[in-house]
């Protein structure tokens, strides 16, 4: 049988040497330090969770059920302050939140220009032009591009065109 260095207290050097206790007590922190890292991997794990716990972290609650409307992509894909087309609406988000409205022309339905930096729209069939809420700026058109629900959830935003709302409707990130 193979004797291990320091078996005995006699062939300990006095430096080198742990008592029971010392060696007792630092099991017990490798226990600990043992417990730790599983406690970490647990909660790096949860981070990792289901697509709907990713949501939340990027765009608030997750959905309790999937929200009426078209799935529009991801709140990080609407940054504050911007407009974009898509369909046949604009969606956007400005400090209070996010909100769409229709890219159909009030005029004669023609569909209206991707909005500029300022959110302003152009129709090129009569000249129309929509500010960065939908209101008319200049006609032939005479009624403002009418808005739709708008829901975030799961970290997407989803647009109801078959569900109308006030011009001021806005829906919070998260
Ligand atoms: S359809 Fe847009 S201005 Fe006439």
């Amino acid at each position: 049988m193979r004797k291990l260095p320091f078996a005995s207290s006699t062939e300990c050097p006095p430096d080198a040497c742990m008592t029971r206790r010392q060696i007792l007590g630092a099991l017990a922190g490798l226990t600990a330090a043992a417990c730790s890292s599983t406690t970490v991997a647990h909660v790096e794990s949860d981070g990792g969770g289901s697509a709907s716990d990713a949501g939340a972290e990027e765009g608030g609650t997750a959905c309790a059920v999937t929200p009426a409307g078209t799935n529009e992509g991801t709140v990080a894909s609407y940054p504050l302050g911007t407009w974009k087309k898509k369909n046949s609406y604009i969606i956007a988000q400005d400090a209070m939140g996010f909100f769409a409205f229709s890219a159909i022309c009030t005029h004669s339905g023609c569909l209206v220009n991707a909005p500029i930096a300022d959110g302003s729209t152009f129709c090129a069939c009569h000249g129309s032009k929509f500010d960065g809420n939908g209101a008319v700026l200049q006609g032939p058109a005479q009624t403002p591009l009418p808005h739709y629900a708008v829901t975030v959830c799961g970290g997407a935003v989803y647009v109801d065109e078959n569900t109308g709302v006030s011009a001021t409707a806005r829906t919070p990130a998260g």
